[in-house]
């Protein structure tokens, strides 16, 4: 078995860390690896998963042609010097649960991983997948002490995704030519906003009517909700790793994309304290820029509905917590 130890490579030594090696930690760090961007430290609370999930990913090397590491642990003392945490340890959805549901277990998961993670790691930045996403991200930065540009939460660039494959299905164009904005929350208050939404330039409200968009936003809503009644026993994991790897690479690589993410808002929107989807431009100090979009009445109630519901599961949270 390859140990924590192994570590040959003195050049490449870019390293992150994401904790849980479920199947969206797992596939990630496959994606993170096969992309040749860092080398990987999996962690995982059961022993020898983790383990045996790096070691399987090594075994691919040869067929891959990728030279990065990746490393199985149950140690957060291995995690030590990682320039990203990616936190995706908890339990995923089950049929008929709602994301809210899973914040009694999540939260105390999502918290001690933030924690033991920051304290080998203190100048990393900070990714949370764990749902329900804008909650667990507002208790890991708030119980790890980072300054708000270093944590996020993946969903947007996963919403905006699901809307963008939603919209080429329709139109039989290539998704490569499909660009799509969602804001606010990572659930049932999501908003996705076809005015922001272009088929290669072209606003997808001059070329799709009303009716139509409307059934693709609602099917954008329930994309998780969907996959979890179709597998039963678990929830989307290849979607969610591509998003949380698009992220990682415009750090480590300082792309300054502009992707929508769980950031924190002081002022933005005229909301504060709050973590909430919004699209940012993500770099090597993470979020390095909030951008505001002028909103009609209608986005920005919705917007404000989705915040609201935040500031309740936040606060239900933390009681669970105390
Ligand atoms: N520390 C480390 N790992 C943990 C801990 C813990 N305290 N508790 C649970 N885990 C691990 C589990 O052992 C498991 O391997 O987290 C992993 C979760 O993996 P899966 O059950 O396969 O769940 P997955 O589909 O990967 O989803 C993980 O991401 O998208 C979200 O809603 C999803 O919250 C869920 C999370």
């Amino acid at each position: 078995m390859i140990s924590a130890n192994y570590f040959p490579l003195t050049c490449n030594s870019t390293r992150i860390s994401i904790i849980g090696a479920g199947k969206v930690g797992s596939t990630t760090a496959q994606r993170i690896a096969e992309k040749n961007i860092a080398n990987v430290i999996l962690l995982d609370i059961i022993e020898g998963w983790p383990q045996g999930i790096a070691l399987d990913l090594m075994q691919a090397r040869g067929v891959e042609h990728h030279d990065r590491e990746i490393i199985g642990t149950n140690n957060y003392d291995d995690t030590a010097g990682s320039e990203i945490v990616v936190i995706a340890a908890g339990m995923p959805r089950k049929p008929n649960m709602s994301r809210n549901d899973l914040i009694k277990i999540n939260a105390k998961i999502v918290v001690e991983a933030a924690k033991e993670a920051i304290a080998r790691s203190p100048q990393a930045i900070l990714i949370i997948v764990t749902n329900p996403l804008d909650v667990m991200t507002y208790l890991a930065w708030e119980n790890t002490g980072l300054p708000p540009n270093r944590v996020m939460g993946m969903a947007g660039v996963l919403d905006s995704s699901r809307f963008q494959n939603f919209i080429a299905m329709e139109l039989g164009i290539s998704v490569a030519d499909i660009k799509a904005t969602v804001l606010g929350s990572h659930g049932d208050l999501m908003v996705p906003l076809p005015r922001y939404s272009t088929v290669n330039g072209i606003p997808l409200t001059d070329i799709m009517d009303t009716e139509t968009i409307e059934h693709l936003v609602e099917r954008t809503r329930n994309g998780g909700a969907e996959i979890v009644k179709l597998m039963q026993t678990g929830s989307a994991y290849f979607a969610p790793a591509s998003a949380v790897s698009v992220m990682i690479e415009s750090i480590l690589l300082n792309q300054s994309r502009l992707l929508p993410c769980c950031a924190y808002l002081q002022g933005e929107y005229g909301l504060e304290d709050i973590f909430l989807g919004v699209p940012c431009r993500l770099g090597c100090r993470g979020v390095e820029k909030i951008f505001e979009l002028d909103l009609t009445d209608m986005e920005r109630i919705a917007f404000m509905d989705s915040a609201e519901l935040i500031r309740q599961n936040i606060e239900e949270a933390k009681a669970i917590l105390r």
